[in-house]
């Protein structure tokens, strides 16, 4: 796939941008050499509602990232999101067949933690192992050769719309493009941005992009709680559209120049001039207005991570705190907020972790971008040059099983 085959490719298909990282993979690390990023057509919430923009973008952003890397890329790990995702806990038991755990029981009490009804519109994206309890031993993570006579085990599972999925495969295909895994987009954001420390203690990672909160929780060392609510900072700027009847590219500039959540401490006096075109007079309007815009629909989104958090029933686990990332972390004062409504320490997320060009994605906005690559690292089965992707929805979810009990045994 290129010059030497050691490389892992993210592609983010956010609400508002498309971005590719190539990563090459070195002894146990991986280096960024090259990154692109083009504004989104064809997505709205997370999810593609027109294929021919959509298949426009990442030709666009494929090949800038080629040119950069001087690599050719024909595969891709890609996140998906969009309020069809849904993630729920299930359970498997069985017995263990030689008083020893195999390989064949593990695979197993997969298949019985799976066979819970999911409607036939619906895939599975992930399964995510928790534990396994070996008669009344709990907190196993690695069963294989433990002695025993019952297996159970507890895992995190992943479903979303099988047609969203199907969208995002269609429009990396239609570049020639295999699609080697698809990623919840805040598993991928936690791989860049957390500390082992935070996964085992507990964490909430929230990711603020433009068209959704993606939120997972994690404790010891794995997910609990996953959900993707369909608002983000473009909401806000429409917000700010209406309520100063301005066009929405001029609202997003008065959000990144004059912007925050902090209303109450913004100068009452401070007037903000909007240049109107056909050398009319600039329309003047008050800053601690467009605060006060922006802070009620921030308010909101944080009101809802919150009922999210108390909804998983891990609140009192996350101690350590929030993990926000994505391009609204970046606005001014959103910390403060988000501490006081969520009742709870919170850091923006700056992702780690790689070398190279890290510096160019060293943001927020590529926190799921560089975790794309960093799960690619984890789960790649031959260091990312399988060049034989996903099919289908069936073999996809089959090989996904695969690396993941390849992983685990
Ligand atoms: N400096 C900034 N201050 C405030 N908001 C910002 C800043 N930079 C970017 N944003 C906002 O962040 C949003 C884009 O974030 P991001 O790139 O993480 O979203 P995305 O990945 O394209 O979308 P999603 O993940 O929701 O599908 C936009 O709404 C943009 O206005
Ligand atoms: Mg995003």
């Amino acid at each position: 796939m290129g010059k030497n085959g050691n490389l892992i490719v993210g592609l983010d298909l956010g609400t508002t941008k498309t971005c590719v990282i190539v990563g090459e993979v070195h002894n146990g690390g991986i280096d960024v050499i090259g990154f692109a990023s083009v504004p989104s057509k064809g997505l709205r919430k997370g999810m593609v509602i027109n294929i021919e923009s959509t298949v426009d973008s990442i030709s666009k952003v494929i090949e800038e990232a080629e040119l950069m890397s001087g690599c050719k890329i024909s595969a891709v790990y890609t996140g998906i999101a969009g309020s069809h995702i849904k993630g729920i806990n299930s359970h498997g038991v069985i017995g263990i067949k030689d008083s020893e755990v195999t390989k064949d029981d593990i695979s197993r009490v997969i298949e019985a933690a799976k066979a819970i009804a999911i409607p036939l519109d619906r895939e599975i994206i992930h399964i995510l192992p928790q534990e396994f309890i070996v008669d009344e031993q709990n907190g196993i993570h690695e069963p294989l050769g433990m002695a025993g006579v019952r297996l159970e085990a507890n895992v995190h599972m992943v479903t979303g719309a099988a047609s969203s999925a199907q969208n995002i495969i269609k429009c990396a295909n239609r570049n020639g493009l295999v699609v080697k895994e698809l990623v919840l987009q805040p598993l991928a954001s936690s791989e860049s941005t957390l500390e082992d420390d935070e996964r085992e203690l507990g964490v909430v990672l929230v990711d603020i992009g433009g068209g959704t909160t993606d939120i997972a929780l994690l404790k010891g060392g794995s997910i609990r709680y996953t959900s993707v609510l369909a608002l983000g900072g473009d909401h806000i700027t429409s917000d700010i559209a209406v309520g100063l009847r301005t066009s929405l590219k001029q609202a997003e500039e008065l959000k990144l120049h004059y912007g925050s959540t902090l209303e109450g401490l913004t100068d009452k006096n401070e007037i903000i001039e909007i240049p109107l075109s056909g050398g009319t007079q600039p329309r003047k309007v008050s800053r601690q207005f467009l605060c006060q815009i922006i802070q009620s629909r921030v308010e909101e989104i944080f009101k809802l991570v919150h009922r999210e958090i108390l909804r998983s029933g891990y609140r009192e686990l996350m101690a350590p705190g929030v993990v926000l990332t994505g391009g609204t972390s970046l606005l001014d004062g959103i910390g403060e907020l988000g501490e006081q409504i969520l009742d709870l320490p919170l850091r923006v997320g700056y992702p780690n972790t790689v070398g190279g060009l890290s510096e160019i994605v060293k943001s927020p906005l590529y926190a799921t971008a560089v975790g794309l690559i960093l799960y690619g690292r984890k789960h790649a089965s031959n260091g990312g040059t399988r060049t034989q992707g996903y099919k289908n929805i069936f073999t996809r979810i089959t090989q996904g099983t695969k690396n993941w009990l390849a992983e685990v045994i």
